[in-house]
């Protein structure tokens, strides 16, 4: 058993509980502290958790028992408390996007280097078995060559539900990097890294009506685009077809659907660890549920307990890397400039397919 890597989290809202619960089922993790900038959350997680609270996020950066910062904050604050926490010499694992800009996520990758540490980013909903039975299914050929991809995530926005959906229509907000990165993180780790993307824009309403409590009946403009289309040319050849919406009420769809040159499989929506992975039968009469080899008890967290085993041992590739995400938010970010520009963008990034998960793996392990 390797020993265990210390864990300190910095931002205690929302989806903190998700990865204190989380990072419980991993052994090589352990959690030792975390910090807000609202100490009264972090003081109320730790009394939960059993962990230890501090005053400030600086004092949190300053412990030397924190090996790895869990960064937990808003969006835009990603890159500067990632910035913050490799300059005091910790390992940095952050929530999705991993930054509003590539520039930003570049900067963070190159501190990194420098430092000889590791930076790591969600999503890591692709550890789970939906994916994993996906992807083992398209590693052993079970649609042929790999031809077209169509994701879909079209929905009305968050207003009518979410406390304070405000930063969902300011800069950097948006479908695409809300829900982006589940599905092209999803796509490059199904048919390998992206070559160049084409993308049209659109933002339907000018400003939006909160619905919701607490905010209910403010009027909030919209800075960012809130229809995002375009198409995805991976290195391998293959195409997908991307729509990502916050101005179209749903119809059903599937999430994710694969094309080869022997069959077409429904992928489960890479928002979530687990779900169905339906393969088209060869005489095109059903769809058949694969088996699911895969444990279903993942959760949030394996990304993080991933790039812990990769700290103690630097040889090994970490699966939801800083690579990763710096390649899907460059992709991201080509669908409005494509727009903007009239023309295609070719990526500067790639980054190697994350290795498949093996299926003989315990759901508290992820190393053999
Ligand atoms: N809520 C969800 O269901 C969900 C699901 C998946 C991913 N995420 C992602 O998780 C991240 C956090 O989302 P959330 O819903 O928990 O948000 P939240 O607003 O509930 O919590 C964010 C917390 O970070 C703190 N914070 C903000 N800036 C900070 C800074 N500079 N330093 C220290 N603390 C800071 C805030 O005080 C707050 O407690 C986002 O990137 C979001 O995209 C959220």
């Amino acid at each position: 058993m390797a020993r265990k890597v210390n864990v300190g989290i910095v931002g205690c809202g929302n989806i903190s509980d998700a990865y204190f619960n989380g990072s419980k089922k991993f052994d090589i993790l352990n959690l030792v502290a975390c910090a807000d900038l609202d100490p009264a959350r972090a003081k109320t997680k730790a009394e939960k958790y059993g962990i230890r609270a501090c005053a400030t996020v600086a004092d949190l950066l300053k412990d030397p028992e924190v090996e790895i910062v869990v960064n937990l904050t808003v969006p835009k604050a990603h890159a500067s408390v990632n910035t913050a926490a490799l300059q005091a010499g910790k390992h940095a694992y952050c929530e999705k996007p991993f930054a509003l800009t590539s520039a930003d996520g570049a900067a963070v990758l190159a501190l990194a280097k420098s430092k000889n540490l590791l930076v790591g980013s969600a999503p890591d909903t692709f550890f789970g078995a939906g994916i994993q039975t996906a992807r083992a299914a398209v590693d052993a050929g079970a649609i042929g060559r790999p031809v077209a991809a169509l994701a879909f995530m079209m929905c009305r926005g968050h207003e009518s539900w979410h406390p304070s959906p405000q930063f969902y229509y300011e800069k950097g907000g948006g479908p695409m990097f809300d829900m982006g990165p589940y599905y092209i993180t999803a796509l490059v780790n199904l048919l390998g890294p992206v070559k160049r993307v084409g993308g049209s824009t659109s933002a339907a309403f000018p400003e939006r009506l909160i619905t919701s409590q607490p905010f209910n009946g403010t009027r909030i403009p919209v800075e960012t685009p809130t229809h995002l289309t375009g198409t995805l040319d991976f290195a391998s050849g293959a195409t997908a077809t991307v729509v990502m919406s916050f101005d179209t009420w749903p119809y059903p769809l599937p999430c994710l659907l694969l094309y080869g040159t022997e069959s077409t499989m429904e992928v489960p929506d890479p928002n979530n660890f687990n779900g169905p992975v339906r393969l088209r039968s060869k005489d095109g009469k059903t769809y058949d549920e694969l088996p699911q080899a895969h444990t279903s008890d993942r959760s949030r967290s394996a990304g993080v307990a991933d790039m812990a085993y990769s700290i103690l041992r630097r040889e090994r590739a970490h699966r939801a890397s800083g690579e990763l995400a710096q390649h899907v938010v460059e992709i991201m970010e080509a669908f409005e400039k494509s727009s903007t520009t009239g023309r295609h963008i070719t990526l500067t990034t790639t980054c190697a397919r994350p290795a498949a998960v093996p299926a003989s793996l315990a759901p508290n392990e992820l190393d053999s």
